[in-house]
């Protein structure tokens, strides 16, 4: 079966402290996953390992097909894989709202127009038009956190790793959210405190008990 992200026994340390043991995880093509567990159990970790920005320890891990042993393995597969920071303020990569969700796009080559018709579209689903112009430092950790899913979203990666993307956002909002990320007809892996839109979200629910990956639904 056609899968995003395989990884086979899997050991993971960050400053010499382990935070996974022997985890295996396997993420099909259009699967939609969810990771839950304990403050500093290590899901931020583990997201910026499947990213590109950190390295294991040891094990297997695939994306797309592709072993992943150095960084060089991964840099063809960059543009892939849209990750959200957990926290926005280091998402941004422009001050003005617009600028900020079309910097992507442009950086791969897309023209102005098209770019700006995109960024449109994506305000218009999250019902944010009004921030259009505004300057991303000055705005609410909810509106914050909506622009730089959209900065995500935009891309319309294949795979997908959002770190609370509902961190700060209402109940209204993160059922709107639930409703944008199950339409979209790609791997999305969510780490989330909030239960309610985990188990509305996701297919797979896995649980980090004991530095390993429990599957729990
Ligand atoms: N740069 C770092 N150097 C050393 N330790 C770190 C570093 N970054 C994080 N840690 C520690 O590693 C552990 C895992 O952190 P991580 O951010 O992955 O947890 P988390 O599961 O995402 O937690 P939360 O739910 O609070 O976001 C924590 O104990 C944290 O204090
Ligand atoms: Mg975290």
């Amino acid at each position: 079966m056609s899968c995003s992200i395989d990884l086979k026994d899997i050991c993971l340390s960050l400053d010499g402290r382990e935070l996974f043991t022997n985890i295996w995880l396997n993420v099909s093509h259009k699967e939609k996953v969810a990771i839950v567990g304990a403050n500093g159990c290590g899901k931020t970790t583990l997201l910026e390992m499947l990213a590109g920005l950190k390295s294991k320890n040891s094990g297997i891990f695939e994306l797309f097909h592709t072993k992943i042993e150095e960084k060089k393995d991964y840099k063809p597969l960059r543009e892939l894989v849209g990750y959200l920071f957990q926290d926005s303020n280091d998402q941004f990569l422009s001050p003005i709202v617009k600028d900020d969700i079309a910097f992507s796009l442009l950086a791969r080559g897309m023209d102005k127009e098209e770019a700006q018709k995109r960024v449109d579209m994506i305000l218009e689903d999250f019902d944010i038009v009004h921030l259009k112009e505004k300057i991303v430092y000055n705005l609410s950790g909810g509106e914050k956190k909506l622009i730089a899913l959209a900065g995500v979203l935009v891309c319309e990666p294949k795979l997908m790793l959002l770190d609370e993307p509902t961190n700060a956002l209402d109940k209204q909002m993160q059922k709107k959210l639930s409703v944008i990320l199950k339409k979209i007809d790609k791997s999305i892996i969510v780490v989330s405190h909030h239960k309610e839109f985990v188990e509305d979200f996701a297919d797979t629910i896995y649980e980090v008990q004991d530095k390993k990956l429990v599957r729990i639904t």
